[in-house]
């Protein structure tokens, strides 16, 4: 095998953020910077050596444009490191907990997903790349710092001179003296479901009548919903929109939310809406579920999960615990204590429950921004959240909006909405950030109308396993009777600053928990405005996306 040492100079800006390194193709197309990315990662979990004998690496992405070209070159990279072997998704397809799944399916090192998650694809588009660990899940901190280190330092790379995989041909190929195998990027993952959830029991509600529609936004998720779906639990042809994956994601923003899967949204809302919606995004691993007519707040989703769990088969067992970042509603809080298990406060991430996982401390987790998940993979699933709702709902044979309410009158409803502003210039957002930090020393016991700050700080979280400590995780405020205001800086824009505030309340009294979110937050989400100057220094008047 022809191995070239190529020359290289570090780029300043390639510091994975929480969800690996995001950015914009063109900069992905530089020369030497996708290499010098991929250089620093394998330098980092290889020590700066040759990878160690019989090393097996995962590689898939999400379709996205991009994908292909950087897969080719990838492959002649892990070639040239010494990896003996390269399990890579037919077509360079793995959704992101499919390529959870197989890594920890077939004990390989660790994997690089290929990945924007819901950014807009296209040449104009974003692509991604993250380094997942052979459990699975995303690396740590101490791993993407210390990648970001080595690129600083990096010099050179190496890359085998090779011809192109045949990235649609399944099965053995050589590429120098390494093995590539294309493997099928659904098999082992729709295996995983049918070991978790009662497919019979949700084959039978389908088959009665029941009525699904799975928006897969053009993105990943499209071959995984159409083959457990349709295929395996018997749903209509036509159950799956949108089910093939493109480069552009057909133009779309394949985020799963009220604005963006706006297709689905008009089904469930229309006349004749289906019983069960949802949609995933980009690389799969966030869910929407929508019911006829109805929302289903991601964070209270969580807590209905965890509160059904026992009538999964896979969670039969009940649940060792539940972990939610901060910002997610204590919703899930109050379910863990009704179960007698522990509930975790984590930073915003999915990286943050890989300890409490591995750790056996948890089962269930979940984040407000449309992502819930469990220990079978790393990373959040969103077929995964889908199938646990079909799973729950074949077993109560109620609506969706009947089983949420009824969840409401038992444990009260933690009232919740999420005000995004994207693409703020960094410095005002940076400034706002700044202003209502400063302002914590005096806000302690001042009244807004009925409300009175309890406590105000900024989030940091030492993890309970390996005692790491991550500071400036958002900024909260808190009030007497347990509502509270978080303001936080997105870590995944790839635009300016993107500022989020996630807006929290409580009502006990089933008779007053119909009601219309913004409406319910409508004091808090004023004192916001006050608090951090929101509307004078942003000059928005209304924010880019409401949840
Ligand atoms: C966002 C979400 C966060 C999620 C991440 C990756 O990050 O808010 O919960 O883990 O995407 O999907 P943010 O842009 O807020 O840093
Ligand atoms: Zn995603």
């Amino acid at each position: 095998m022809n191995i070239r040492t190529v020359a290289t100079k570090p780029f300043q800006d390639q510091k994975p953020g929480t969800s690996g390194l995001r950015k914009k193709v063109a900069v992905f197309k530089t020369a030497n910077y996708l290499e010098n990315f991929v250089q620093a990662v394998f330098d980092t979990i290889f020590d700066n050596a040759a990878a160690p004998a019989g090393s097996t690496l995962v590689l898939g992405g999400d379709g996205r444009y991009y994908n292909r070209e950087a897969i080719q070159i990838i492959l002649r990279m892990a070639a040239a490191n010494g990896i003996a072997k390269v399990l890579v998704g037919q077509g360079g397809i793995l959704s992101t907990p499919a390529a959870s799944a197989v890594i920890r399916k077939y004990r390989s090192f660790g994997g690089l997903i290929l990945s924007a998650s819901h950014n807009p694809g296209g040449p104009e588009g974003d692509f991604g790349i993250k380094y997942n660990t052979a459990n699975g899940g995303p690396a740590p901190e101490k791993i993407t710092d210390a990648i970001y280190a080595r690129s600083r330092a990096l010099t050179s790379y190496r890359i085998a001179e090779a011809a192109d995989v045949d990235l649609d041909r399944r099965g053995r190929q050589i590429l120098g003296d390494m093995v590539v195998e294309v493997i099928d990027p659904v098999a082992d993952y729709a295996e995983l479901m049918e070991s978790l959830f009662d497919f019979a029991a949700i084959r039978e509600l389908i088959g009665g009548g029941f009525r699904v529609c799975f928006d897969a936004m053009h993105a990943v998720t499209g071959p995984y919903a159409t083959e457990i779906l349709e295929r395996r639990l018997g749903a209509p042809a036509g159950t799956v929109i949108n089910g093939v994956p493109l480069p552009d994601f057909g133009g779309g923003h394949p985020d799963p939310n009220l604005t963006y899967a706006d297709q689905l949204v008009a089904i469930m809302y229309g006349e004749d809406a289906p019983d069960f919606g949802a949609a995933s995004d980009g690389d799969g691993d966030r869910n929407m579920i929508l019911g006829r007519h109805f929302f289903v707040n991601p964070s209270d989703s969580l807590a209905l999960i965890a509160a059904n769990a026992t009538l999964a088969p896979g969670y039969a067992a009940g649940i060792a615990g539940i972990a939610r970042s901060m910002p997610t509603s204590a919703a899930a809080d109050r379910v863990a204590e009704k179960l007698g298990v522990p509930c975790y406060e984590t930073p915003t991430g999915w990286k943050f429950f890989g300890n409490l996982m591995d750790a056996g401390k948890v089962t269930l987790c979940g984040e407000e921004s449309f992502g819930t998940g469990s220990s079978h993979v790393r990373e959040k699933d969103g077929l995964w959240a889908v199938l646990f709702w079909l799973n729950i709902l074949a077993k109560r044979r109620i609506p969706v909006e009947e089983i949420v309410h009824r969840h409401w009158a038992e444990y009260g409803r933690n009232v919740y909405s999420r005000h995004d502003y994207e693409a703020l210039p960094s410095d005002v957002a940076a400034g706002l950030m700044a202003h209502l930090k400063g302002r914590f020393g005096d806000l302690p016991g001042q009244r807004f109308g009925d409300y009175t700050v309890k406590f105000c700080d900024d989030f940091s979280y030492t993890d309970p396993i390996d005692g790491s400590l991550s500071t400036g995780q958002g900024l909260r405020v808190g009030f007497e009777d347990g509502s509270r205001i978080v303001f936080r800086l997105s870590g995944t824009g790839t635009e300016g600053a993107t500022l989020r505030i996630y807006l929290e309340a409580f009502e006990a009294d089933p008779a007053r928990q119909k009601v219309d979110a913004q409406e319910a937050l409508a004091v808090l989400i004023a004192i916001a405005d006050e608090l951090s100057q929101l509307g004078q220094r942003t000059g928005r008047e209304r924010p880019t996306v409401i949840t």
